[in-house]
């Protein structure tokens, strides 16, 4: 879809296909630009406001087709909500939703003209620039193997034209967040691709892509690793005929002195649980489980796309976790990177035992000022959690207040989850340095966590559980459903509000 920005609405003769968008608040007043739509319709805004329940909250669109006298032949009133909670948000998901109402009534082209919000919290500017934003992210679409879709099942809608007072700073935020959504993109494609095409080497390949932006990237095979003594990390993959690999990524665009920030994901192409099997039913959900890697190199591109002014390591473990003849067994004790031994008592808690060697040989190579690991890696999250709020356990407050903010201006959920001894103590092993899942079922997600920072080496750290925010089973303003690519906006607005210049 194109995205346009003009300081004026269009003129002439009604084009066909084509929407004029004017907006209001909840309190159903219409402003400047609205008025002089409705004036030019002879009415017909006015009146179908008043015939019809639209209450104009946020992302509400109440349509008018077949109107005379503007430049379209359907008028589309869109809800913005409350004024004065009126944020950028709110601006992304109005420009969501109105995606989603004109695919459905099988528009062609619109200009949203955007009135100014009294009383809002952001400007003309930013509201036409994250309106768009919204849109282009709800416009994305994984229709590259339906090759029977009907016309009227591919989206209609091809160019969105933003018409407002703020266009020049529009333009300037837009370009930014073009790049966001870029990440965004690549992310949602490599997790939305089934288990036969993204498997380690080939998720790889779409990591050495990201060298056309400037990113350094590194592929670790698997003789590599184990020269390494990846033995966690390797012995999930023992049983694919994939190649397990471990790939790193640089974007350098800060000082040479500057500490590196780092970003570790959960890369497993396809979970069937290993010998440890997973139920059939629903299994094919486990394509998601490379959803952390996904995030991880989604944001790569995002940083590298707007040149960031920091250093950023990137660091996926990718496998494949198969039963097979070679697989690892529940009981078997591997020793990892950093010479702690592991316990395997369950095959299918297979994540905590990559990242174990990512996270460890991150740390030690790298040094950097933190660590922020994402993986789909506790279906306790989704009990604890749902499907709206990533788990976040870390142990640094600093690093927690950061994220909490990155997260409310981004909108992707937070909630943080503790990590003791007492948890710490359930993963103890009678055999090993440790076992790889606790003695019970309780607190599953917590011992995952603390699981995991027997790895960190004090470096602060966090670890994002999205095994409930990484896809989505229902569309939502700004995520078609599939993969959300959550944690790309909210770690781009990390490192662009505390660690860029
Ligand atoms: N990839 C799964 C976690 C998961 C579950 C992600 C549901 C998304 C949706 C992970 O590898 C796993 O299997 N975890 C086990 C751990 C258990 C064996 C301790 C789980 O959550 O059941
Ligand atoms: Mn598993
Ligand atoms: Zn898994």
């Amino acid at each position: 879809m194109k995205i346009t920005f003009s300081a004026s609405a269009g003129t002439g003769k009604a084009k066909a296909k084509h929407a004029i968008v004017v907006t209001t608040t909840d309190a159903l007043t219409l402003g400047t630009e609205a008025k002089a739509i409705d004036k030019a319709t002879k009415g017909a805004v006015a009146k179908a406001l008043k015939s019809s329940r639209f209450n104009g909250k946020a992302g509400e669109c109440l349509s008018v087709a077949g109107v005379d006298g503007v430049a379209g032949d359907r008028v589309v009133v869109l809800g913005l909500g409350k004024a004065k909670e009126f944020d950028a948000i709110a601006a992304e998901n109005a420009g969501g939703q109105l995606v989603a109402h004109l695919n459905g009534v099988a528009v062609k082209s619109a200009e949203l003209i955007l009135d100014t919000v009294k009383g809002a919290k952001i400007d003309d500017g930013e509201a036409a620039a994250r309106a768009a934003f919204g849109a282009y992210l709800r416009a994305y679409r994984f229709d590259k193997y339906r090759t029977k879709l009907k016309d009227d099942e591919k989206p209609s809608l091809g160019a969105l034209k933003l018409v407002s007072a703020g266009t020049k700073a529009a333009k300037e935020a837009y370009a930014e967040l073009e790049k966001v959504a870029d990440g965004v993109y690549l992310a949602r494609d490599v997790v939305n691709e089934p288990g036969n095409v993204i498997y380690p080497e080939t998720l790889a390949d779409e990591c050495k892509k990201l060298t056309d932006l400037g990113v350094k990237v590194e592929v670790l095979n698997e003789a590599k690793m184990k020269k390494l003594g990846m033995g966690a990390l390797l012995g999930v993959g023992q049983g694919s005929v994939r190649e397990s690999q471990l790939v790193v990524m640089r974007w350098e665009g800060g000082k040479k002195s500057d500490q590196p920030v780092a970003f570790v994901g959960k890369g497993v192409t396809f979970d069937t649980g290993g010998i440890s099997i997973k139920p059939s039913n629903g299994m094919e959900e486990m394509k998601f489980d490379m959803g952390g890697s996904g995030t991880v190199i989604g944001l790569m591109k995002a940083l590298a796309g707007r040149k960031a002014t920091a250093n950023v390591v990137g660091v996926v473990g990718l496998v494949e976790n198969m039963p097979d003849g070679n697989a690892q067994r529940p009981g078997d004790i591997v020793t990892s990177m950093s010479g702690q031994t592991i316990e395997v008592l369950n095959t299918d808690a297979e994540g905590r035992l990559v990242l174990a060697d990512a996270l460890w040989y991150t740390q030690d190579r790298f040094k950097p000022q933190f660590m922020i690991n994402l993986a789909t890696l506790t279906g306790a999250i989704l009990v604890a959690l749902g499907d709206t709020r990533a788990g976040v356990f870390s142990n640094n407050d600093e690093l927690c207040d950061k994220l909490n903010k990155a997260s409310e201006k981004t909108g992707e959920k937070l909630w943080r989850l503790p990590l003791g001894d007492e948890y710490d103590k359930m993963i103890d092993s009678p055999v090993a340095d440790m076992q790889n899942i606790g003695a019970d079922r309780i607190a599953g997600s917590i011992t995952a966590g603390q699981f995991l920072q027997r790895f960190v080496n004090d470096v602060p750290w966090a670890h994002l559980d999205i095994a409930g925010t990484g896809w989505t089973k229902k569309d939502q303003p700004t995520t078609p459903k599939g993969a959300t690519a959550y944690g790309v906006r909210l770690l781009n607005t990390l490192v662009q509000d505390f660690y860029e210049k």
